[in-house]
């Protein structure tokens, strides 16, 4: 039995979304990211979707045949990037 290549490329680090995973559901017509957000919970790992955000997007512009301009992404939550518990409460240097 041959497996979908697809399953070994990874959208999603932080949770282990696959593209197979992505493209599946674009497949049934799940185009809003925030649909695949909710569904893979792509976006939602310690990096907040700095990497694999924009990956779904060019995938649902490739898959969809709109530009990517088009695909409204989700809203940035801050922080923006990890950040130490002791930086939010003053007592570490964000440079540590
Ligand atoms: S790579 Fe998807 S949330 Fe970090």
């Amino acid at each position: 039995m041959s497996e979908d290549p697809r399953e070994k490329i990874i959208i999603c680090r932080c949770n282990d979304v696959t593209l197979k995973e992505i493209e599946d559901l674009i497949d049934r017509g799940i185009t809003d990211i925030e649909e695949i957000k909710r569904l893979t919970r792509i976006g939602m790992g310690p990096c907040q979707g700095r990497t694999c955000i924009p990956l779904v997007v060019s995938i649902i512009a490739r898959k969809t045949g709109k530009k990517p301009e088009e695909i409204p992404v989700p809203a940035t939550r801050v922080p923006v990037r990890p950040v130490m518990m002791g930086v939010l409460a003053g007592e570490m240097d964000d440079e540590e």
